[in-house]
């Protein structure tokens, strides 16, 4: 199984759904990857922020390199994860069919009925980075639950 999480930088949410997922699954059985529907950071590290916010919580996101998803990412994974409504339209406007369609998800929606968002933290303090690693620390939580099985 492989599961890519994206948002748009590639440096602040879908860096750390990367190193949070991989640090709930084997990684003989879940490839987990993550990219940006933006292009502005390509071959950056992740965020300071981010990678302050997952070191308190044990995680190494340091050594993660920004990309820009691509639709070559549709052969490649089998889940696509988008962290807010804006980047699962920028992935859905890039699928060539239904079967690239159907791979891509809310990642809130793992957890709720309603389509929350993962929220942008670019502009905030620590805090904002706390708040968005709780939110996908519980959506990867039931994630690996169900791909672990
Ligand atoms: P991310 O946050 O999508 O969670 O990586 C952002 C990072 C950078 C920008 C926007 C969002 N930016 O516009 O540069």
């Amino acid at each position: 199984m492989k599961v890519l999480m994206v948002c748009l930088g590639n440096i602040c949410r879908s860096p750390l759904a990367e190193g949070i997922l991989k640090s709930k699954v084997d990684a003989n059985q879940v490839y987990v990857d993550s990219a940006g529907t933006g292009g502005y950071h390509i071959g950056n590290a992740p965020d300071p922020r981010s990678i302050k916010v997952a070191k308190e919580h044990g995680l190494d996101v340091s050594s993660q390199v920004c990309r820009k998803f691509s639709v070559s990412d549709f052969d490649a994974f089998d889940l696509i994860y988008a962290m807010d409504k804006s980047n699962y339209s920028n992935i859905i406007n890039l699928a060539r069919n239904k079967e690239d369609a159907d791979k891509v998800k809310l990642l809130l929606n793992e957890i709720n009925t309603f389509d929350q968002e993962v929220p942008d933290p670019y502009h905030d303090a620590d805090e904002g980075f706390e708040n968005v690693y709780q939110m996908i620390d519980q959506a990867c939580d039931v994630i690996a639950a169900r791909l672990e099985k």
